[in-house]
């Protein structure tokens, strides 16, 4: 992810030229990674093109967001993340591969992922939530982020694929090396450590099948008695890892980082108790933190009133769909009554997030075991509620603060 400013292509209008840097945009250290995005889809045409990493296009417009990602046809995912040379190294499946080659993989992953799973998980995610939050609700304070953020999806994820909760920091600190500015391991680093660390978790269930979704995978049918090589294989469960461990980690801080400024929604959810699905449609609405790319496949003569051409990269921040004030009124205010919110917080199209189920399940369960107990509550003075920059949003550190 680099800083150095790239030439600009004769294809590009001048009036489309803007200078943001997608993992660190203007507007992020003072107004915050929701405000930051929303302000700059509200300024700026739908398509604009920056010459931050290595020079791309991006999305800035819901409806062009929408087009971008609901078109394999028209745009790749063959790379996903920018700058392209940085991309270019990314290769995991099914991320990066397009259909019809995709359909297959995902299947696999859809088959452990899906509604009727994620309800049958329930009771053990609820036990899990309710563990950590009776761990510390006597106390009057905790760090959200350390103490349940960091904790609770990644112990649910982690029994769904059956390896120890103990090894999560790290796989977690791989996974952000791969998708965050300024670590200490470059991309394709992280990547090698990875695989050597997948390599023998594979070779183990390969020979002895246990119960988990890791293992149901190498030992299913892609059709005709095809089974995922061993390459394949370390490819989509480093995928798996590093897509299930960082996002709802990130969104409950956001969310819990609201809710502790606003006693108006937590009234609101107290007082609807059992089903909050509506009400968690509209803070993954609010909440988007995922900016991915596309790949141009050939010459598109006007999209949104510019030329792409072929081999261009065009930036996808998913979270911009849900904030266009043209897509959804006054975006930034959560309404728990709003008709049918629109959002691309899980993508869209074929690549349209496979865990969603399972991420709103988590945090339909973390609003309702917290309230319950612990009903009120502010920011405590321990937080550094600074923007984490990279492809996944993030805040540093939340520290929530409760009376006893
Ligand atoms: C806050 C929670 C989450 C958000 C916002 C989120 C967002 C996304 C988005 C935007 C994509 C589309 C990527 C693309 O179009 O290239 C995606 C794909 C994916 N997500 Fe999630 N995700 C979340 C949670 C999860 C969880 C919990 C898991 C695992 C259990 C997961 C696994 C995946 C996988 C494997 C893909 C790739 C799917 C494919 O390429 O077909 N995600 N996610």
């Amino acid at each position: 992810m680099t800083q150095a400013p790239a030439l600009i292509p004769s294809h590009v209008p001048a009036d489309r030229i803007v200078d943001i840097d997608i993992y660190v945009p203007p507007g992020l250290e003072a107004h915050g990674f929701h405000k930051a995005w929303s302000d700059l889809s509200a300024q700026h045409p739908a398509v604009v093109w920056t010459p931050r990493n290595e020079g791309h296009w991006i999305a800035l417009g819901g409806p062009a967001l929408f087009d971008v990602q609901s078109d394999p046809e028209r745009f790749s995912s063959r790379i996903i993340v920018l700058p392209k040379s940085v991309g270019e190294m990314h290769g995991l499946i099914p991320t990066t591969i397009d259909p019809p080659e995709h359909r297959p993989y995902r299947q696999l992953l859809n088959a452990h992922l899906n509604p009727g799973a994620i309800r049958g998980a329930a009771e053990s995610i609820r036990a899990t939530a309710v563990e950590l939050i009776e761990g510390f609700a006597a106390r009057g304070h905790c760090d959200f982020t350390a103490e349940y953020a960091q904790q609770f999806p990644i112990r649910v994820f982690m029994a769904l694929v059956g390896i120890d909760a103990s090894e999560a920091p790290k796989i977690r600190h791989w996974a952000e090396c791969m998708t965050r500015p300024g670590m200490d391991m470059t991309f394709d680093e992280a990547k090698a450590v990875f695989f050597d660390y997948v390599g023998p978790l594979v070779d183990e269930r390969l020979h002895t099948p246990g119960d988990d979704m890791i293992s149901a995978m190498l030992h299913a049918d892609l059709g005709e008695g095809r089974r995922l090589t061993r390459d394949e294989a370390l490819s989509i469960v480093t995928q798996v890892l590093i897509a299930g461990l960082d996002t709802v980690v990130n969104v409950l801080g956001f969310i819990m980082h609201e809710l502790a400024q606003n006693p108006a929604l937590r009234a609101d959810l107290q007082q609807r108790g059992a089903d909050l699905t509506p009400v968690v449609h509209e803070l993954f609405r609010r909440f988007g933190l995922v900016t991915i790319a596309r790949e141009v496949r050939h010459e598109i003569a006007d999209f949104h009133g510019v030329t792409l051409k072929a081999g261009d990269m065009i930036a996808i921040p998913t979270q911009v769909h849900g904030l266009d004030p043209r897509v959804n009124a006054d975006p930034l205010v959560i309404d728990t009554t709003r008709n049918r919110p629109r959002h691309s917080t899980f993508g869209s199209g074929p690549h349209m997030c496979p865990g969603q189920e399972l991420a709103r399940k988590e945090v339909a369960i973390t609003l309702e075991e917290w309230l319950r107990r612990i009903p009120d509550f502010t920011i405590g003075p321990d937080s550094d509620l600074s923007p984490v920059p990279g492809i996944v949003g993030a805040l540093r550190r939340v520290e929530l603060v409760w009376p006893t």
